[in-house]
C-alpha cells in the first residue's frame, strides 16, 4: 500500500459527567485524509482544505503524529498528506483530535499494523499536546476505537470501551464561533467539594450501567455535569435555552460536546433526535449568530479506510 485515504469520525468528548474521561465518535461527520509514501524521509502537507491551519508539518499535529511515528518505527520512508477538514478547529467535536487520531490510524495501517490501539491513542495525544497544551485522551480515543469510550486511567493509560446502544442518536448544535481549548480548561475548577465528586463519579457509574443495560432512563438521568458545564456554559450564547428546549422536545439528555461551543443532546431513535435538532434550530435561529445543526448516529468503529 503506497497510498490511503482515512476518514476519521468527529467526537464529543466528556459526554456531560465525564470531564477528560469519556467520549464517543459520530458517524456522520468526520475528516479525510490522504496519505502517500515517498522516498525521501520529509513529511510534507501538501493540501489542507476547509480549514486555516499551519502547512509546517511540525506545527500541524498530523505532521508531528507522523513524524512521531515514522521515527518510533525508524523505517526510511516519508509522506504527502492531504487534509480535508468537514468541520471547524474550535468546534467542541475533536477537530485536533480528528486530525491526530486520523494520523495515527494511517500511519499504522502504512506500518502494516504494527501498533494496537492504545499505542495509537498514545501517538495521537501528542497531537492534542500540540493542539491544546493537554494530552487529553477522551477524543483520540473515541475517533480511534469508537461508540462510547471510558479513559479509565491516564497513567498508565487504560482506555475501555463501552457498549453502544444502536438505538442512541446525537443531536449536535455548532454556533460558528470558535472557543479554544485551552481557553476553556482554564474556566474549569482546579479543586471541587467531595460532595460534588461524589455527585459526578455517581453519574458517571450511571451513565456506564445505563450503556451496558440499554437502560435509556438511567442514560439520561446520568447525563448531568457538576464540574465543567457550569462554568464552561457562560462561554456558549443561549446555552440554557438550547438545553430547555431539546429536553422538552424529548432529549435523553443535553451537554456541552468538549469544551464548546458545540452542544450536544442524546435521543432515543432518529424521529425524537430530529424532533430535538427542531427545538434547538428555534432558539438559535433568531440569535443572529450563524449555527449548524448535525443529528448523526453514533459509529461503532473508530478511524478507518475509505
Ligand atoms: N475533555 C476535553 C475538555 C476535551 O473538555 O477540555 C477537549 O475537546
Amino acid at each position: 500500500m503506497n497510498q490511503i485515504k482515512v476518514f476519521a469520525p468527529a467526537t464529543v468528548a466528556n459526554v456531560s459527567c465525564g470531564y477528560d474521561a469519556m467520549g464517543f465518535a459520530l458517524s456522520e461527520l468526520g475528516d479525510d485524509m490522504v496519505f502517500t509514501k515517498t522516498a525521501t524521509k520529509a513529511i510534507r502537507i501538501t493540501e489542507i482544505h476547509g480549514a486555516d491551519l499551519p502547512f509546517e508539518a511540525d506545527k500541524n499535529v498530523v505532521g508531528v503524529v507522523a513524524r512521531l511515528m515514522l521515527e518510533d518505527s525508524q523505517v526510511d520512508f516519508g509522506l504527502d498528506i492531504k487534509i480535508h477538514k468537514n468541520f471547524k478547529p474550535g468546534s467542541g467535536l475533536g477537530s485536533s483530535a480528528a486530525s491526530a487520531a486520523g494520523t495515527a490510524y494511517a500511519v499504522n495501517q502504512l506500518l502494516e499494523s504494527k501498533y494496537d490501539n492504545l499505542q495509537l491513542t498514545k501517538f495521537a495525544m501528542q497531537g492534542e499536546v500540540t493542539a491544546c497544551g493537554s494530552a487529553i485522551a477522551d477524543n483520540v480515543a473515541a475517533c480511534i476505537y469508537g461508540g462510547f469510550i471510558l479513559v479509565r486511567s491516564y497513567d498508565p493509560l487504560d482506555i475501555v470501551s463501552i457498549p453502544t446502544p444502536s438505538e442512541l442518536v446525537a443531536t449536535i448544535i455548532h454556533p460558528q464561533i470558535e472557543i479554544k481549548t485551552e481557553e476553556a480548561r482554564k474556566v474549569v475548577p482546579k479543586s471541587i467539594p467531595v460532595k460534588t465528586a461524589i455527585a459526578q463519579w455517581a453519574n458517571v457509574g450511571g451513565l456506564i450501567s445505563g450503556l451496558y443495560a440499554r437502560d435509556f432512563d438511567l442514560i439520561g438521568r446520568s447525563l448531568i455535569d457538576y464540574v465543567a458545564e457550569p462554568e464552561r456554559k457562560l462561554l456558549i450564547p443561549h446555552f440554557t435555552n438550547v438545553k430547555e428546549a431539546a429536553m422538552n422536545a424529548g432529549a435523553l439528555g443535553v451537554g456541552i460536546s468538549g469544551s464548546g461551543p458545540s452542544i450536544f443532546a442524546l435521543s432515543k431513535g432518529m424521529f425524537a433526535a430530529k424532533q430535538v435538532a427542531e427545538a434547538m434550530n428555534t432558539i438559535y435561529e433568531k440569535s443572529g449568530i450563524d449555527y449548524i445543526i448535525y443529528v448523526s448516529n453514533i459509529s461503532k468503529t473508530g478511524a478507518r479506510l475509505i
